[in-house]
């Protein structure tokens, strides 16, 4: 059958789809350059907020007539809904530890874990994807090896909280370690961290690591303590403040950018602040704002959705504004 494969969501996801397609390609599909000319539509959805998964449900309809295979993170109560004949679903463990078929030379995403055990209040992520799983040490560096010998440029490791990488004694820092001593001329980055495990043999490896770009992704979510708890993050402002002093005190030049969430359940003005105060005080490179999306099964869910619409919309202005210095 001819495939088209639609992506949504994460660079997690954007490396999956090209695992979904060594699936498919094993299984004897070609792809085609538009969905109108495919027989097999492939949606490897993103469920992190709601507005994510309404698009992907438009596209189920749109394709009523063709095969589809629902890949990526859907919670276990949306495919429960999807009773049509024409729908499969593939979960990521289906593809995750299969070799992708890569469309850029020069730039390889090279996931080392899945999964999460955080448990973050508001997040979907460990219903979707389940339980961490990392990879074998020796598999990804024999994969990057390959990868280096193609004339990749670029590595960038994937997880959706790489500090947590574990294989046998093999931590993250070692890891990167391994990976930044491999021969060759080389970029290496990383996404995600978490805050909380941040380890000071970390900070020390980002600093020794030569090959490392000099950017870190570092989500903070809220400045608000009361926030932060309810989030269930794991961390406070003034520890989240003092890691990024000790960050650059490490590493002087370094880019940090976050992520934040406006508009939690019960988050006040005075709260809002304290996320403004944290903002301006971490002089973040750039951050990726949220307006807070109940997701169904997640702690937060059962904590009412009360900030309006449109004073998330306002809070989201002002620290964009404040953070990524765009006027709205
Ligand atoms: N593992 C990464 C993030 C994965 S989700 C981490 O821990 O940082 C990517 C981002 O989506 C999160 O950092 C968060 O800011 C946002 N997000 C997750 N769930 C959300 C929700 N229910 N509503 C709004 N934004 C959310
Ligand atoms: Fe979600 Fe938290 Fe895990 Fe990130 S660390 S994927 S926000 S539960
Ligand atoms: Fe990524 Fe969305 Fe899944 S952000 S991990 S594709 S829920």
């Amino acid at each position: 059958m001819k495939y088209f494969i639609y992506t949504y969501g994460c660079q997690m996801n954007i490396s999956d789809s090209e695992k979904i397609a060594a699936k498919l390609k094993r299984a004897g599909h070609q792809p085609t350059k538009t969905a109108a000319g495919a027989d097999l539509v492939v949606l490897n959805a993103c469920s992190v907020r709601q507005s994510a998964m309404h698009r992907v449900l438009n596209q189920l309809h749109k394709f009523r007539n063709k095969k589809i295979i629902l890949a990526g993170c859907v919670l276990p109560a949306d495919k429960n809904k999807l009773t049509a004949q024409n729908i499969a679903f593939w979960h990521p463990d289906d593809y995750f530890s299969l070799t992708p078929l890569r469309q850029n030379k020069f730039s390889a995403f090279v996931p080392v874990m899945t999964g999460c055990n955080n448990f973050c209040s508001y997040c979907v992520v460990p219903f979707t994807r389940g339980q961490e799983k990392s990879r074998p040490a020796t598999a990804i560096i024999k994969e990057i090896k390959t990868l280096l010998k193609n004339g990749a440029k670029e590595i960038i490791l994937l997880g959706q909280n790489v500090n947590s990488y574990r294989d046998k004694k093999t931590d993250f820092a070692q890891l990167l370690k391994k990976i930044d001593n491999l021969p060759g001329n080389f970029r290496l980055n990383f996404i995600t961290s978490h805050p909380k495990d941040m380890s000071d043999k970390l900070i020390k490896t980002l600093a020794e690591c030569k090959k490392l770009v000099k950017e870190l992704h570092l989500p903070v979510q809220s400045g608000d303590n009361a926030i932060l708890r309810r989030m269930n993050r794991g961390y406070n402002a003034k520890r989240y403040l003092d890691l990024l002093k000790k960050i650059r005190r490490a590493i002087p030049d370094i880019k940090i950018s976050t992520d934040i969430i406006v508009g939690f359940p019960d988050e006040t003005k005075k709260q809002f602040q304290n996320t403004l105060k944290l903002a301006q005080a971490a002089k973040f490179n750039n951050a990726f704002i949220a307006k807070y999306s109940p997701r169904p099964g997640t702690a937060a869910a059962k904590f009412k959705d009360n900030v309006p619409a449109d004073e998330k919309k306002r809070r989201w202005r002002i620290l964009d504004t404040l953070i990524n210095g765009y006027e709205h």
